[in-house]
């Protein structure tokens, strides 16, 4: 069902894990399969400078959650926020169509992992003012 390039991502996959200091977190599901996905995310002076992720899910999941934080790695988040599914499965050379819904998974992940980061500076400004 997978191509070569999914194989071998999920085989040997990037970024496994949580960033016990991360300062961006963020999870997405899927209620029809159940699978869920955590990204963990470090950032500083606007800057991303690790991502991981947590994966509960299919392999296509986790061959697209290795692609995306490889991808958010070194972006300021505003870039980041424009991470599209359809470049992680661009770079995953193509998924199954009932597999398209694995990278959304990613790309949900990415994008709450980094408002989880703009809500904890905006309540940080807050406290300070
Ligand atoms: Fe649902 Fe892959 S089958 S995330």
């Amino acid at each position: 069902m997978y191509n070569q390039k999914v194989i071998d991502v999920f085989a040997n996959p990037k970024n496994v894990g949580e960033i016990a200091d991360a300062n961006g977190v963020g999870t997405a599901g899927n209620a029809s399969c159940g699978d869920i996905m955590k990204v963990y995310l470090k950032i500083e002076d606007d800057i991303i400078k690790d991502a991981s992720f947590e994966t509960f899910g299919c392999a296509a999941a986790i061959a697209s959650s290795s692609v995306a934080t490889e991808m958010v790695k070194g972006l300021s988040p505003e870039m980041a926020l424009n991470i599209k599914n359809s470049e992680v499965v661009e770079i995953l050379e193509g998924l199954p169509p009932q597999k398209i819904h694995c990278s959304v998974l990613a790309e949900e992940a990415i994008h709450a992992a980094i408002n989880d980061y703009i809500s904890r500076k905006n309540n940080e400004s807050k406290t300070e003012s």
